[in-house]
Parts: C-alpha cells; sequence; structure tokens
C-alpha cells in the first residue's frame, strides 16, 4: 500500500523531515497523556465500585496516592496500565454489583466469589466484552441462570457455584462454546440441565454435584448425546455425585480420552461399572453411595494412575480383581459395606504407597495381606464385619502411621503384634469378636483412646502399669479370660467414660480409692468373682449413669451414697449383698435392679425383693409407755394421711375423675400411669410461664422423658390453651434431628400434660450464661466449658432444624421464639429446638402473617416489630442470629448491665471496624479455630441485619455458608472430603 505510506507532495513540503521530532515527541505526550487518562478513569470506576458497595472496610486501602498506581493493588492485574482482573475474594461485599464495573473495558476476569452479594444473576455483565474468566460463587444469588447468558460468549470459565440459582440450567449455557471450566454445583436447581453440556468440545471441568432437587434424569443414555460426549476430549474432571439421577453409567464415560477424576456418587445409578476403560489417566474414581451390581471390572487393575478408588455402600459381588493389589500410584482403597467375596489380594501395600485400606462389612475370606503398610504411610483401617482368618502379621506392629485399626467381628487369632499396641500415632483400636488371645500390654501408645477387645480369649492379670494408659478413653474387655482383681491403678485414668470388664475371671475385692474417675459414665464389672463391700466412693462419682456389678459375690450393705448418682440403669442383682436397700433407691425404675440378694430388703413389695420387716422386732423390745407414744403418734400420723389425701385428691381430681386422654405420636415403651406417678416434687427440673417441667424415669431399663405440665388448678386459660394445641399440631406432625421429639400428650378437663424426649445436657444458654451456670439442675457444674467445636456443631444443628421448618414442611412453620433457652441439648450436644407454643404454620414461605401481639422475647425481637405485625420467617433468622452472637461472644442478650442488647451492641462493635477478636468469649478466644469464630460472629451480624429483606433465608445456602465456614480463608475448602457436604443436607433427617 505505497500510497497511504507515502505522504502527497505538498505536505512533504510542509513538513520537512526535521520538522517531524516535536511531533513524534507530541504523539509520545499524547498516548502517554491518553494512558494515565484511562488510569485517571479505571481508578474513577475502582471508587465509584467500593462507594456503591458502601465502603467496606476489607477495600481500605484502596485509595489513590502518588507513589503506586492501583494496577498495585492485591485485588488489581493490569496491562499496559489498563485493568484487565478483579479478584475481589472474599471481602465482605453485600451488595450487587454495579453496571458501570463494565466500563473497565479491558476487564477479562472478574473474580466475586465468597462474598454476601444478593440478587438475580447479574445482568449487567453483559456490557463486559472481554470478559473470559467469572466466579460468583459462595454468594446469594438467587432465581435463574438467564437464558440469553450466551450474550458472554467469550466465557471459558464460568463458576456460579454454591449460590440459590434454581428453575432449570437452561441450554444456553450449552451455547457458551468456550467454556474450560463450568461449575454449577450446591445450588437449588429444582428443574432440569440441558444434555447438550454433555458435547462441549473444550470442556476441562464439568462439576454439577449436590443439586439433590433436580428433576431427576437418566443420564444421558441416548445415541446422539453419548456420541456428543465422545468428543468432550478435554474433559478431565466429572463431578457428578449427590444428584437425582438414575440409569446406568454409559461406557462412554470411560471412553473420555483425557479424564482423569470420575465422581458419580450418592445418586441411583445401578445396574453394573461398564467393563471396558479407555481413560487411561484416572486417578479417582468415586462410585460410591449407589446400587451398583455385579464384579469391579478387571481392567481398573491396569489403571497405572488410579489414586483413589471408592465404590462403598454398592452391592458389588465377586472377588477383589488382583490387579489392583499392584497398581503403583494407589493410596485410597475403600470398598465398604458391598458383597465382596474371595481372599483379599496379598499383594496390596506391596506396590503401593496406601493410606487407606477399607474393605469392611462384605464376605471376605482368608488370610489378612501381609504387606498393607510397606510403604510406611497406611493410617486407616477397616476390615471389621468379614470372615478373615489366620494371625495378624507382625509387620501391623511396625506401622507408625497407623491412626485406626477396626479389625473387630472376623475370625482372627494368635497374638495381638506386639508393636500394635504401642504404635506411635494409634487412636483406636478395635479387636472385638475375633479368637484373639494373649495377656495385656504393659504399656500402650500415648493417643490410644479406645480399645475395644471384648469377645476374644485374652488372658491374665490386668497389670498396675495400667495407670500409664493415660489417655483411655473406652475400654472394652467384656468376655475374656481376664483374672487377678480391679487393681486401684485403674482408677486414676482421668479420661476414662467407659470401662466394661464383665463376663471376665476377676475376683478380690474393689478398690475404694476411686476418685479420680471423674469422667467415668458407665461400668460394668457383672458376671465375675469379685467379692467384699461396694465402696461406698463409687457415690460420688459425678457423671456415673450405668452401673452393672450383678453376678458376683458383692455382701454387705448397699452404700446409701448410690442413691445420690442419677442412674439410668443399675444392676446388682444375683450377688451377697444384705440389709435394706437405700431409699432412695426405692423406684420402680430399679425394681428389677436388685433380686437374687437372700438378704437384701425393702420396704416396697414392687421392688420384687423381701420387705423388711424390722419394726415388729424393735415393738417387743420398748416399754408401755413408749407403745402409748407411738400409738398417739400414729393415730396422728393417720389423721395427717386422711387429711392429705383430701387435699391431694382434690388436686389431682382432674387425673382421677375423667380418664386421661393420651395420645402418642411414636411407639412408647411407658403408659400413662408411669407418667401420672412421676409427677412428684423431686422431679421437678424446672418451671416456666406455662408451668411445671418434670424429669420421670418411665421404665426399669431407665428410659427417661421430660414432661411439660401446662396449668394447675384452674381452668385452662385461652392463652396456655393456645399454646397447647400450637404445640401439639406442629410437633405431633414433625420429626427431624433437630426438632424436639413429643413423644405423646396426655389431657384431661383442666390439665394437660406434653410428653418430650429428655434431653440430657439441658438448653444452650445454661452452658453460655455464668450467671445460669450455678443452677443445679442437670448438673452442669459452673465450671463446664463448652468449646468452640460443640458451639459449631450446635449452630449447625440448630440452622439444619430452623431450614427444616421454612423450607421442607408442607405448610412452612415459623418458631416465633428461637432463643438459647429454647435451644436443647442431648447427651452428645446435638441442637434440637423445642417450645412451639409460639408458632405458626405459614400457607407458603416466605409469606407474613399478622400477628396479634408481638410475641417472643427481649433480646431476640427483630426490629421489624416496632412498626408492623405482620411478619414473616426471616424473625426467626433474626433470632437465630442473636444466638449466633451468643455463641461466638458468651454475652446474653439482653444483659442488664449493658445500655444495648446484645445484636446492637455487636453492630456497633462491628461498625467501628474494631477487631472481632476483641468480643470473641474468653472462654473459646486462645484457640486455633479463631477465622472460624470470627465468620460465624460475622455471620450473627449478617443475621441480625435491620431490614429483613438483607438478612439471609435459613435456606441449604445458608448452611453451606456456615458449613464453609470452616473453610473460609483457605480456598482449597473444595478439597476437603466431600463427605463433609453431605451433613449439610436440611431434609433427609
Ligand atoms: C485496553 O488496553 C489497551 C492496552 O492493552 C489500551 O491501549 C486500550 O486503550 C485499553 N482500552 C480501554 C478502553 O481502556
Ligand atoms: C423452582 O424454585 C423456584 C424458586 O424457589 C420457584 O419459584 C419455582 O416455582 C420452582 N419450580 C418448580 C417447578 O418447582
Amino acid at each position: 500500500m505505497p500510497r497511504l505510506t507515502s505522504p502527497p507532495p505538498h505536505i512533504r513540503f510542509f513538513f520537512p523531515f526535521f520538522s517531524y521530532i516535536p511531533c513524534v515527541v507530541f504523539l509520545c505526550f499524547l498516548s502517554h497523556a491518553a494512558e494515565s487518562q484511562i488510569q485517571d478513569q479505571e481508578l474513577q470506576v475502582l471508587s465509584k465500585l467500593r462507594q456503591s458497595w458502601q465502603d467496606p472496610s476489607s477495600l481500605d486501602h484502596w485509595v489513590a496516592s502518588n507513589s503506586s498506581s492501583h494496577c498495585a493493588w492485591p485485588e488489581i492485574k493490569c496491562q499496559e496500565g489498563s485493568i484487565t482482573e478483579l479478584n475481589l475474594v472474599n471481602l465482605n461485599i453485600n451488595y450487587s454489583i454495579p453496571p458501570f464495573v463494565c466500563d473497565l473495558k479491558n476487564l477479562t476476569k472478574l473474580d466475586l466469589s465468597y462474598n454476601n452479594i444478593p440478587g438475580e444473576f447479574p445482568a449487567v455483565l453483559y456490557n463486559c466484552s472481554k470478559l473470559v474468566y467469572l466466579d460468583l460463587s459462595q454468594n446469594y444469588f438467587e432465581g435463574p441462570i438467564p437464558s440469553d447468558i450466551n450474550r458472554m460468549a467469550d466465557l471459558q470459565v464460568l463458576i456460579l457455584a454454591a449460590n440459590s440459582f434454581s428453575f432449570d440450567v437452561p441450554a444456553s449455557v450449552a451455547r457458551l462454546r468456550r467454556l474450560r471450566i463450568l461449575h454449577l454445583y450446591m445450588s437449588e436447581y429444582n428443574g432440569t440441565y440441558p444434555e447438550e453440556i454433555f458435547g462441549l468440545s473444550d470442556l476441562e471441568e464439568l462439576r454439577l454435584e449436590y443439586n439433590k432437587k433436580f428433576v431427576p434424569s437418566q443420564l444421558p443414555q441416548n445415541f446422539t448425546v453419548l456420541k456428543k460426549l465422545r468428543d468432550m476430549e478435554a474433559l478431565e474432571h466429572l463431578d457428578l455425585g449427590i444428584n437425582p439421577l438414575t440409569g446406568e453409567i454409559p461406557g462412554s464415560i470411560f471412553a473420555l480420552r483425557n479424564l482423569s477424576e470420575l465422581y458419580v456418587y450418592e445418586t441411583y445409578v445401578s445396574k453394573s461399572i461398564p467393563q471396558a476403560v479407555r481413560a487411561a489417566n484416572l486417578r479417582v474414581i468415586d462410585l460410591s453411595l449407589n446400587n451398583l451390581m455385579g464384579n469391579i471390572p478387571e481392567v481398573f487393575g491396569q489403571l497405572k494412575n488410579l489414586y483413589s478408588l471408592n465404590l462403598e455402600f454398592n452391592q458389588l459381588s465377586g472377588g477383589i480383581p488382583e490387579g489392583i493389589a499392584s497398581l503403583p500410584a494407589l493410596s485410597d482403597v475403600r470398598l465398604s459395606n458391598n458383597n465382596l467375596s474371595g481372599t483379599i489380594p496379598p499383594d496390596f501395600g506391596k506396590f503401593s504407597p496406601l493410606r487407606r485400606f477399607e474393605v469392611a462389612f462384605n464376605n471376605l475370606t482368608g488370610a489378612f495381606p501381609e504387606q498393607l503398610c510397606h510403604g510406611g504411610t497406611l493410617f486407616g483401617l477397616a476390615t471389621m464385619n468379614n470372615n478373615l482368618s489366620g494371625e495378624l502379621p507382625e509387620s501391623l506392629g511396625n506401622c507408625s502411621t497407623l491412626l485406626e485399626v477396626m479389625l473387630n467381628n472376623n475370625g482372627f487369632t494368635g497374638k495381638v503384634p506386639g508393636g500394635l499396641w504401642m504404635s506411635r500415632n494409634l487412636t483406636a483400636l478395635l479387636l472385638s469378636g475375633n479368637g484373639l488371645t494373649g495377656e495385656l500390654p504393659k504399656e500402650l501408645s500415648r493417643k490410644l483412646n479406645r480399645i475395644e477387645m471384648s469377645n476374644n480369649k485374652f488372658f491374665g492379670k490386668i497389670l498396675s502399669t495400667v495407670s500409664s494408659w493415660r489417655n483411655l478413653v473406652v475400654f472394652d474387655a467384656s468376655n475374656n479370660l481376664l483374672s487377678g482383681t480391679v487393681p486401684a491403678e485403674l482408677t486414676v485414668l482421668p479420661s476414662l467414660t467407659t470401662l466394661l470388664l464383665g463376663q471376665n475371671k476377676l475376683s478380690g475385692i474393689l478398690p475404694t480409692d476411686i476418685v479420680s474417675w471423674k469422667s467415668l459414665n458407665t461400668l460394668n464389672l457383672s458376671h465375675n468373682k469379685i467379692s467384699g463391700p461396694i465402696p461406698s466412693e463409687i457415690g460420688f462419682l459425678p457423671g456415673l449413669t450405668q452401673l452393672d456389678l450383678s453376678d458376683n459375690q458383692l455382701s454387705g450393705l448397699i452404700p446409701p451414697e448410690i442413691g445420690q448418682l442419677n442412674l439410668n440403669r443399675l444392676n446388682l442383682s444375683s450377688n451377697r449383698l444384705s440389709g435394706p436397700i437405700p431409699a432412695k433407691l426405692e423406684n420402680a425404675a430399679y425394681d428389677t435392679s436388685f433380686p437374687n440378694n437372700p438378704g437384701l430388703c425393702a420396704s416396697n413389695s414392687f421392688m420384687r425383693i423381701n420387705v423388711c420387716n424390722t419394726q415388729s422386732h424393735r415393738l417387743s423390745k420398748t416399754n408401755l409407755t413408749l407403745i402409748v407414744i407411738l400409738a398417739i403418734a400414729a393415730a396422728m400420723c393417720v389423721l395427717l394421711v386422711v387429711l392429705f389425701m383430701i387435699r391431694a385428691s382434690r388436686k389431682n381430681r382432674d387425673w382421677f375423675d375423667s380418664t386421661p386422654k393420651l395420645t402418642p405420636f411414636q411407639r412408647l415403651n411407658f403408659t400413662e400411669s408411669n407418667i401420672l406417678s412421676g409427677l412428684k416434687g423431686p422431679n421437678v427440673i424446672g418451671s416456666g410461664g406455662s408451668g411445671k417441667v418434670y424429669r420421670i424415669v418411665v421404665n426399669s431399663s431407665g428410659d427417661t422423658v421430660a414432661v411439660k405440665r401446662i396449668s394447675n388448678n384452674q381452668k385452662l386459660n385461652e392463652k396456655l390453651e393456645k399454646q397447647f394445641a400450637a404445640e401439639v399440631e406442629i410437633l405431633g406432625n414433625i420429626k427431624h434431628r433437630h426438632i424436639v421429639k413429643l413423644l405423646c400428650c396426655i389431657s384431661c378437663e383442666h390439665s394437660k400434660l406434653l410428653v418430650y424426649e429428655y434431653m440430657e445436657n439441658g438448653s444452650l444458654d445454661r452452658w453460655l450464661h455464668k450467671k445460669k451456670r450455678l443452677s443445679p439442675i442437670l448438673g452442669v457444674a459452673n465450671n463446664m466449658i463448652l468449646e468452640w467445636p460443640k458451639r459449631l456443631q450446635i449452630a449447625l444443628g440448630a440452622a439444619k432444624g430452623l431450614c427444616y421448618m421454612h423450607n421442607d414442611c408442607s405448610s412452612p412453620i415459623i418458631h416465633r421464639d428461637v432463643k438459647s433457652s429454647n435451644i436443647l441439648l442431648d447427651s452428645e450436644f446435638n441442637a434440637k429446638i423445642a417450645d412451639f407454643g409460639l408458632a405458626r404454620m405459614l400457607a407458603e414461605p416466605g409469606e407474613a402473617v399478622s400477628m396479634t401481639a408481638v410475641a417472643g422475647s427481649f433480646g431476640y425481637l427483630a426490629p421489624e416489630y416496632a412498626h408492623t405485625t405482620r411478619v414473616n420467617e426471616k424473625i426467626d433468622v433474626y433470632s437465630f442470629g442473636v444466638v449466633l452472637l451468643e455463641l461466638t461472644t458468651g454475652r446474653e442478650p439482653n444483659d442488664r448491665d449493658e445500655d444495648m442488647c446484645l445484636a446492637d451492641w455487636a453492630w456497633f462493635h462491628f461498625d467501628q471496624g474494631k477487631p472481632i477478636s476483641d468480643v470473641i468469649d474468653e472462654e473459646i478466644r486462645d484457640n486455633s479455630s479463631l477465622d472460624q469464630i470470627c465468620n460465624v460472629f460475622k455471620l450473627g451480624i449478617f443475621c441480625t441485619a435491620k431490614l429483613p429483606s438483607t438478612r439471609p433465608t435459613m435456606k441449604e445456602k445458608f448452611q453451606h455458608k456456615l458449613d464453609a465456614a470452616p473453610f473460609l480463608g483457605n480456598s482449597k475448602y473444595e478439597e476437603m472430603p466431600r463427605r463433609y457436604f453431605h451433613v449439610l443436607e436440611c431434609n433427609t433427617y
């Protein structure tokens, strides 16, 4: 094009060569000016962005300075002075994305993951014409993915996971032909996904897992799709787990040449696993928790890169292919809970760096493989419930990496390899139900806290060196041949909770100095030959709930101190005990605890032993005066009793006048008379506005219930009547792991009883708030600390309960009185929501209902109550937020020493940008999980937002946030065990 490069003659005339120089300089200047102008413009966009997000403190460093350009800020990447990337991860952004973000014309990557952005899919981003990479995961987006999303035609990476997107995944997604990475996992899609996704030929990662609400569909079976599937030559990572998929696994998946990780777990796929595999690079195969049948394909034994093979919880049969045992990369083998048979290939471990080997609950036979720990990396070993036999290999004793060894219920014989007891990292050793023999070890590994070795042939004495087993929590050696005495040294183990030594040949007397057995809750020494008295010190073990000393040769009186214990189970039968049983044990709950002790007697006949008969004996020795005095006293007694009976019969008339009507909500193992007889003073464990609460042991196996008695004398007032009806209607109809169980109700004309499962650890408030801790109720001692993991567990449990009420019941339920005293804790600190007296059903989620009056508790009341009585489930979210703040700060919701309620106080602190760690409860502050605690605190802040619409819902998404909390700040959370995510299910309990 010479015409353009050489200027026309007259122009050449006016611009001689030298005159070009200033011009070039000027152009340079112009271009510099242009660049700095672009920089200025882009800087302005950034500052507008920050403003529109209400200046989150995480962006405080976004201030213009002369010394460095915004291109140096950590969130930003530029090319030639123009912004190309915004990485705004986990910055507490709570507002939507403004349209002017696309004024950054060169933006190719936008990452907004782990924020709290609400609203629909941000279609404003269509104007970002160069966008290649978009990550919106872990936010609060909802609604559909727009059907014109294919306008973002350059997208190569689209990550929308862990939001609340619903409806269908539109076919337009499959028209983004350049996609390399597509993550749609963990959302609320309740429609279908386009089969055309299988066919995106550049796709390297496709993650659709954890979308349980998809309309059930088959894995692609039809020919055209399968043919397309074959074009997905780039696919390396395919995850379809936890989806309602049916049909079988198509062979073409295993034909994807580059496939490296395949996850199809917890779906409904059935039939057999394809037997041909072209994907030679497979590293991970996870087909667990399906209905797969048939054999494990032999060709798996040729996958040289296979690292993890998980086929557990299927119905696979046949043997374990030999080839698998010698794969060089194999680390993780999980084949438990199938119908596998034959022997375990002996080469397992010989060529592979095995870390986990789990084949439990199958029908495997033959010997234990010799070389499992050859690579020196094995930490998990589970072969329980098979028919394995022979001796355990000595090599197992030289495997210092082992953490858990579960070999129970097989046919192993011979001795336990000596080194195993001392294995440096071992925490649990389960050997029960074999034919093993040998003596107890002198020493144990420091970390061992659980030994189960019952039903074997171990013999010899419990040595005095047992005192060195310091960290033991559970020791079960029942049904062996142990002899000698129970040594005093066994009683110094400070963490021991469970000691089971029944059915051995122990003899001698019991040690008396047992005060350091502080943690013990279960003691079983039955079926031995122990003699001498029962030490009264047993009565001072604070946590003992189960005591079985039956079938020994114990003699003497039963120490009255035993009566102080809160025993669920007591068995002292078949001994040589004598004298009267302690008054406190004369209770129908213990009527099978004493038989077959010829010298023992009780003052009541229902105890199924002799009735004591000492009175007549004494009488014969007394003189006349005494007889007279006694006679007068007796007369007065009779008078008193008569008076008392008259009163009592008045008081309890309702029970006997009208027959009580019992409405069961599930199978019961007690009758109404068990309940009615327990309604007495000593059983009262609390009382509140609506009446008293009793703890009642209802039968001889120690089953315990809590009974709420509404009203007593007067007619039930209307308000209480309503609360009773609400509680019965709602709790009688819903069952959920995290909602307290109503077993039955008993009603008479003037009184109502609600019978619930008994919750050993009482209510959450007692654990959190010092002032309430002094309460002797439930034995919650003043110094008991609720550690952080338990608090997190409680928060999760309560969230699941609420989530269920709000979303998964046929009519959604608002509780209206969520508070820490209505969150009850069972023996394992599982949270259960209780007290539905104020609860209301809604026609559908989100619907607002009119309340005639403000209900609920101060400190937990959502602010909208101030201006409206129309409320929806967001009021529960508010109250739950207050509970989260209580859990993290340890403060009371409405502390009288403070001017503000907890929610306002926390907002105030947070708003001033002070470090959150300053307000964390001292009891948990010294904690490696401080980040996690701060995240839960922030969640509390978020839930107590003034505007109901800005609060999150209790939906699954919300739980993900909470559950993801352990991993926030650790962007690798996706690499955590995916099983972790099951427990978040909100509706499967
Ligand atoms: C995009 O970046 C290039 C340099 O890479 C620059 O020349 C151009 O002006 C930028 N465009 C805009 C609209 O900022
Ligand atoms: C899917 O979910 C959305 C949002 O929750 C709802 O509006 C829609 O009706 C649901 N669709 C179906 C088919 O259930």
